[in-house]
């Protein structure tokens, strides 16, 4: 059994359809599009428990809906319910749960019941929270990979959008990493230059800038991302978003991935070539410890970016 399986049990409740049913009683029709031809959009946010405000914040819930906003206007969906509804519908599951702990939400999106590939309603939608603490190697880093299997194309399955059928590529390459004992991978776009790992995006430190592929690499429009090129400025770390070669993986002095789930997860190795010293670096540990005051609401400059849930 692994630790996604044993948070289940702890589940309660769930929003789905935009009420609040018990886990046990969410359920969608076996011949739904949604999931016969991932007709499939979703969100992963993450909500920070503070200790000293005895609160959860939702960390950028704002630019997570923008993302499904786009996400499911490209899907095509019919008449989906507002941003105002979901962001009810995730307050309404954090608090009937009593979540006082890091908690991972994930919103999705899909066309329910009986349909054809192209059928675009009815729309259906679930609200899953579950606790999820931070990854045990957030300190440690992890020795990733250069997957064999290339990023799904702009014009063929765009990974700018949320879809759960993009994930299909990312599992491939997952479990390219896992047989390879690696801690995870990084994919190569249609131009062979790097893209994003499965799950998360890319910076890598060379010659004292952090270098991240740029929006039209083949990547999610990753909020943690933006989040990290946000914050740079003030910290006087330059940053710069461009194609990246992938030679420029193995001269880098510092890396990391970085998403939702992970956060800022270090990076010590490609394909078995250590990443500077073989140990997180520097500059990504100064990230880190900024990003964890960010979201635990220890930074009054932006505090605009976390969504209190309890004293709102
Ligand atoms: C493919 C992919 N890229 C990047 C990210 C990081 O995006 P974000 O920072 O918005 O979570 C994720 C995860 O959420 C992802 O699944």
């Amino acid at each position: 059994m692994n630790a996604t399986v044993d948070t289940r049990t702890e589940i309660e409740w769930v929003s789905q359809n935009n009420k609040l049913v018990s886990y046990a009683d969410a359920k969608i029709s076996v011949m739904a599009p949604g999931l016969t031809f991932a007709a499939l959009v979703f969100e992963g946010y993450r909500a920070y428990w503070s200790d000293d405000a005895q609160d959860l914040y939702i960390f950028r819930l704002d630019d997570h809906m923008r993302r499904l906003a786009f996400s499911m206007n490209l899907l095509e969906l019919d008449d989906p319910p507002s941003i105002d509804t979901f962001t009810r519908d995730i307050l309404e599951t954090l608090k009937a749960n009593d979540f006082k702990e890091d908690t991972y939400i994930r919103l999705q999106v899909y066309v329910d019941e009986w349909g054809s590939m192209l059928a675009t309603g009815p729309v259906g939608s679930t609200v899953i929270c579950r606790p999820r603490p931070r990854v045990s190697d957030f300190d440690t880093g992890k020795r990733f990979i250069v997957s064999s299997w290339r990023r799904n194309a702009e014009n063929a399955s765009p990974p700018r959008i949320k879809a759960s059928a993009n994930y299909l590529n990312s599992r491939l390459a997952g479990l390219e990493a896992k047989r390879q004992g690696a801690g995870g991978a990084i994919l190569l776009n249609e131009d062979g230059t790097v893209s994003e790992g499965p799950g998360g995006c890319l910076f890598v430190l060379r010659d004292g800038v952090f270098m991240t592929p740029d929006v039209t690499s083949g990547i999610l429009e990753s909020v943690t991302r933006r989040t990290i090129l946000d914050i740079a400025g003030p910290l006087d770390i330059p940053v710069a978003e461009r194609a990246l070669g992938r030679t420029e993986l193995y001269l880098a002095d510092e890396a990391f991935y970085c998403g939702t789930g992970q956060e800022i997860m270090p990076i010590i190795a490609f394909d078995g070539r250590q990443v500077g010293e073989g140990v997180p670096g520097p500059m990504t540990r100064r990230l880190q410890t900024t990003f964890d005051d960010i979201v635990r609401g220890r930074s009054d400059a932006y505090r605009n970016w976390l969504t209190p849930v309890y004293h709102g």
